[in-house]
């Protein structure tokens, strides 16, 4: 019989792309879900809940290796939760992230404390956040926000999750720290043109004062400290191009996907509705 992967967070961006890879690579998978999960009828899905006590031992029972996602802004409940599958699972990737904030470099901790192998996901900004702009997009022709000038290197989460497959269910890649990044460097206001070439109408970059940005993300309850990071990382981002790894190509033998790619797949969700 082949390996068995539990994947958490596994109706979320990054993994559902995880679940959707093992299962092309014939791996069975086990997905822990809170609630009814829309995924291929060939994944198991067990209900848990990461914050509840038990909930993921018996998910673990049988399972060969575990995809982590942890969802919240601090590491408390970790350490319980590696308890319980450290004694089924023998190996472990984190999605961690290119920012290693201190509950993210917490869990990473814990995770090598635990006796598992491991393996650390280190991802730049998601592609996925230029959904943020969908609205905006989709009701007129400008993204207004500040820091136009910030550059990120977009990352697709199927990349992700396609580093993340080979590091579950292959060798040579335990103890390793992957840090991933789409193929190009892009400032805020070039990813807003490149969403307006793909669905054929211009789309402009309005920079807003960050006070401005500050206040909506306090006012759609956005915990102050997280609003301060985000400006911050912003503010710092706009000196230079960003980072650009060949982690993905390296780990899975394909170049990482453009941003344009990633657009053109959701294209839809930028392009006014009937
Ligand atoms: N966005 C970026 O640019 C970026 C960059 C680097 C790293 N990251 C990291 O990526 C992670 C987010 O990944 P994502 O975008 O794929 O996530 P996502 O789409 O926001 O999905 C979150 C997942 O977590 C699950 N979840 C939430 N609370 C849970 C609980 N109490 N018990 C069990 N499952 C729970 C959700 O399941 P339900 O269906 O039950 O809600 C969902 O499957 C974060 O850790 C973030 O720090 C993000």
């Amino acid at each position: 019989m082949g390996q068995r992967i539990l994947v958490t967070g596994a109706t979320g961006t990054v993994g559902r792309e995880v679940v959707a890879h093992l299962l092309e690579a014939g791996t069975r998978v086990r997905a822990l879900a809170r609630g009814p999960a829309d995924l291929p009828p060939a994944a198991e899905i067990v209900r848990g809940d990461l914050t509840v006590p038990g909930s993921v031992r018996a998910a673990a029972e049988g399972a060969d290796g575990l995809f982590l996602l942890w969802p919240f802004a601090s590491a408390e409940g970790l350490e319980q939760v590696l308890a319980e599958v450290a004694g089924h699972v023998g190996r472990v990737v984190y999605l961690s992230s290119a920012a290693v904030r201190d509950n993210e470099r917490q869990a990473e901790q814990l995770i090598e404390r635990s006796g598992m192998a491991w393996t650390f996901l280190r991802p730049h900004a998601f592609a996925a956040n230029a959904l943020r702009w969908a609205e905006q997009i989709r009701g007129g022709d400008a993204v207004r926000e500040p820091y136009g000038r910030a550059a990120v290197s977009p990352v697709h989460e199927r990349d992700i999750a396609a580093v993340a497959a080979r590091a579950l269910t292959r060798d040579g890649h335990a103890g390793a720290v992957h840090e991933l990044t789409g193929p190009h460097s892009l400032t805020q206001s070039e990813q807003a043109r490149v969403i307006g070439e793909v669905i054929g109408r211009p789309v402009r970059w309005e920079e807003a004062a960050p006070q401005e940005a500050r206040r909506q993300m306090l006012d759609r309850g956005w915990p102050p400290e997280i609003v301060d990071d985000v400006l911050r990382a912003q503010a710092g981002a706009t000196t230079g191009p960003a980072r650009v790894t060949a982690t993905v190509e390296q780990v899975t033998g394909v170049a990482a996907r453009t941003f344009r790619s990633w657009v053109a797949e959701h294209a839809h969700a930028f392009r006014a509705r009937p």
